[in-house]
């Protein structure tokens, strides 16, 4: 049976975006280039040498110079809370500076300033997607110890600024995608298919290092700060009731779930041990010190986050060709549906996960990214105004969050919801505008063309009516 939603009076409804996503002006205000300046087909393409004219994420949807006016909207709509990260070099424009760049800093004050206005509370993302290049390039990313370290001068500065008026922090997004994107997660320069697995588990160490050691400073500089991890969550399925088939799912879901296993329990578990073993690798092949392993222990987080977009098929039993899918890909699942992207869709999946990740960690959870990438037609609404009538986006996200209302009947604590790209924005996989999330239209086109309007979807009147019934018009 299902049961009418309820949420509690608490639950923080609202939205996400990236800074490399809907910022731009990639050169302004003191901006180093990160690595999307050279990433104009995400994750699709190899990076170029230099920027180059035709990357959207240059002026992506120019909130750079019309956050006030952007989050004007999401008020109207209702939002409780705003989900946005901070570009890492506009803040160190190298990375591995010593002082930090004091116009990049005073920008997010300028954001915070109309979060506050509207009485929307900020959902800060440290890292994401955006590494400076100069640390891609010098250092290769992650792979190297010393990113630790001005991660965590990084943090401290964001800390010491915005502590008092950000609670929710997230240290890495996505932060198991660097299994499958090492470019874009972990500043990895070095090609994925010329990355050896040590150099890729010591980025991954290196990350959830830095991710605890983050979590100490904030306890020191803002106690009352909640620090979130942030994972994909993709659920992953047995294709058959083959025993072989339901192993090979579970040694999947290992490897996403080994992230959060050592943010929230402070230890590798055993499984990823074995992962290493059987490379030929112990910790301290990474680099682990004892110190390292005591941060990791005694630093552990306060929530869970996570993004939900699909679940997936394993198989040990049967020759399939993986299908499109978020940056994991994996094998369709016959009884799902698809996006235009090819994206399976699966609103039960979103509970299952959530159940999961309840029982295995018992922490609070945050749903921070979920929604439905597609092409948008603009048409003229009955107030005369453009619109866009997109009952499929309303359908994905009423379907999804019915789901979490029955995880929050089944028990589980969940503090919030934020739908992905709440306002039209770049692509990180494919880079292209055409692949809209938004409740807002934005008027730009992948050729770079389009005033950069703002026009209100139909399911902006939809999401804001959600909002206002706390979930009952669901
Ligand atoms: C997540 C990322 O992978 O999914 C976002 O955290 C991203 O940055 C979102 O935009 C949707 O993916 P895409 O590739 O459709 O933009």
């Amino acid at each position: 049976t299902t049961t009418a939603p309820t949420f509690p009076e608490t639950f923080l409804w609202g939205g996400a975006v990236a800074a490399n996503q809907v910022e731009g002006a990639y050169d302004e205000g003191g901006k180093g280039l990160s690595i999307q300046d050279v990433m104009p087909r995400g994750i699709m393409a190899p990076r170029t040498d230099a920027p180059t004219p035709d990357n959207l994420k240059h002026e992506a949807i120019d909130f750079y110079h019309r956050y006030a006016e952007d989050i004007a909207l999401l008020a109207e709509m209702g939002f409780k809370v705003f989900r946005f990260s901070i570009a890492w070099s506009r803040i160190f424009p190298l990375g591995d500076e010593a002082e930090p760049n004091e116009e990049g800093l005073a920008f997010y004050d300028r954001v915070l300033d109309e979060c506050e206005k509207h009485g929307i509370e900020p959902l800060v993302t440290i890292s994401h997607y955006e590494t400076p290049l100069h640390l891609a390039e010098t250092y290769d990313g992650w792979t190297d110890r010393r990113l630790i370290g001005f991660y965590e001068r990084y943090a401290r500065t964001l800390f010491e600024r915005y502590g008092s008026r950000v609670t929710y922090w997230l240290t890495f997004n996505e932060i198991n995608s660097v299994l499958h994107a090492p470019l874009m997660s972990g500043g990895i320069n070095t090609p994925k298919n010329e990355l050896s697995r040590k150099d890729l588990y010591t980025a991954i160490h290196n990350e959830l290092v830095a991710s605890a050691a983050a979590t100490r400073i904030a306890r020191e500089v803002v106690p009352e700060a909640l620090i979130g991890c942030m994972v994909i969550a993709t659920p992953i399925y047995p294709l058959t009731p083959d025993p072989r088939d339901v192993l090979a799912a579970m040694k999947a879901d290992h490897a996403n779930l080994a992230f959060s296993d050592v943010h929230v329990r402070g230890v590798y578990p055993g499984y990823f041990l074995r992962t290493l073993r059987e490379e030929g690798l112990e910790l301290s092949d990474l680099g682990a010190t004892e110190e390292d392993l005591a941060l990791l222990r005694e630093h552990t987080v306060d929530f869970v986050s996570f993004s939900y977009y699909m679940s997936v098929c394993e198989t040990a039993t049967q020759e399939v060709e993986a299908g499109e899918g978020n940056i994991m890909g994996g094998v369709p699942n016959p009884t799902l549906e698809a996006s235009q992207w090819g994206w399976q869709i699966d609103p039960v999946g979103l509970r299952v996960v959530l159940n999961q990740f309840w029982d295995r960690w018992n922490k609070p959870l945050f749903i921070v990214e979920n929604g439905l990438g597609a092409r948008d037609e603009l048409v003229t609404g009955p107030d005369g105004e453009p619109t866009v009538v997109d009952d499929y986006r309303i359908d994905y996200l009423r379907d999804h969050l019915i789901q979490v209302g029955e995880a929050i009947a089944d028990g589980v604590t969940v503090l919030g919801y934020t739908t992905w790209g709440c306002i039209d924005c770049v692509s990180a996989s494919t880079a292209q505008l055409s692949k809209r999330y938004g409740f807002i239209y934005v008027d730009r086109n992948d050729d770079g063309s389009g005033t950069l309007e703002r026009y209100r979807k139909k399911s902006f009147d939809w999401y804001k009516e959600v909002i206002a019934s706390n979930g009952a018009s669901l």
